[in-house]
């Protein structure tokens, strides 16, 4: 257990939280105190490993449990945030579960412009709302946090549909803040470039990893998921109590 405990008594729903970036907001959660439902379509790590919520039981004082969820159905998204009730009702929402993508805009199809759109944007939008309302219905004030992109803030030529869903993200964020204000508080983090099963299939070839951090990376390195899990951890605790409406970008200076 953590000596302070940022999350003591949350109740956190961390869509995507299997694998990478959401796996180590799941785990560095429950370090501090909050009790983790695991929301993804799949159990296993996709880097490997023992699956986040029994992680949480073995390494923590925190309860979890895993959800089969996936975001782009409503019905599922609704089911995950009723999960949170064994707990004692979500808290803390983090919406995370995304996909990428590297292709050319001229080839897109619709199908995988709608699965782009469903998974990211969607999955987000149904994400806040089912949390909202199951916090306003309980009484509970609480806070949304939505994982954006540097591609939500400015354009990427393979990942059109990307940095489509994604800025959505960071204007949805906005709109909730005022939406919610009051008793809840939205903000984005939005990563730069983060070592994750997601980022090792085939954006950086292998051979010159190195010599791409250090040319196009001014802090020199890639991020790692503990990057993104502390700024969401941040937002997510009374550290955060008086930000809303905030984009928070953790990208190694990449957009600076
Ligand atoms: P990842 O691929 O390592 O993990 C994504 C997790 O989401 C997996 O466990 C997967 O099963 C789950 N998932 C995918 N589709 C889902 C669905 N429809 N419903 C429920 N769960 C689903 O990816 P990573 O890197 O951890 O990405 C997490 C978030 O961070 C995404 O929103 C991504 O766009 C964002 N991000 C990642 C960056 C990176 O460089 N890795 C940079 C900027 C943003």
């Amino acid at each position: 257990m953590a000596d302070s405990e940022l999350l003591e008594g949350e109740v956190a729903v961390v869509t995507g939280g299997a694998s990478g970036n959401g796996r180590e907001i799941a785990l560095t959660f429950a370090e501090e105190g909050a009790d983790v439902v695991v929301a993804d379509v799949n159990e296993s790590p996709r880097e490997g490993g023992v699956e986040t919520h029994r992680r949480i039981r073995e390494e923590t004082d925190a309860s979890a449990i895993h959800v089969d969820c996936d975001v782009s159905d409503v019905d599922d998204v609704y089911a995950a945030v009723e999960a949170a009730e064994e707990f004692g009702g979500v808290t803390v929402m983090v919406n995370n579960a995304g996909i990428t993508e590297s292709r050319s805009f001229l080839e897109t199809t619709e199908d995988e412009y709608d699965t782009m759109m469903d998974v990211n944007a969607k999955g987000t939008f149904f994400g806040s709302q089912a949390a909202a309302k199951s916090m306003l219905d309980g009484g509970r004030e609480g806070s949304i946090v939505n994982i954006s992109s540097t591609s939500g803030l400015r354009g990427r030529a393979d990942g059109v549909s990307y940095c489509t869903s994604k800025g959505g993200i960071r204007l949805m964020t906005y709109a909730l803040a005022d939406a919610l204000a009051p008793d809840i508080r939205v903000n984005a983090v939005h990563p730069g470039f983060t070592d994750t099963a997601m980022t090792r299939g085939g954006f950086v070839d292998p051979d010159s990893r190195a010599e791409f951090f250090e040319k196009e990376m001014p802090l020199g390195r890639p991020g790692q998921p503990n990057d993104t899990a502390n700024a969401v951890l941040y937002l997510a605790s009374d550290l955060a109590s008086f930000v809303t409406g905030h984009s928070l970008v953790v990208d190694g200076g990449v957009t600076a």
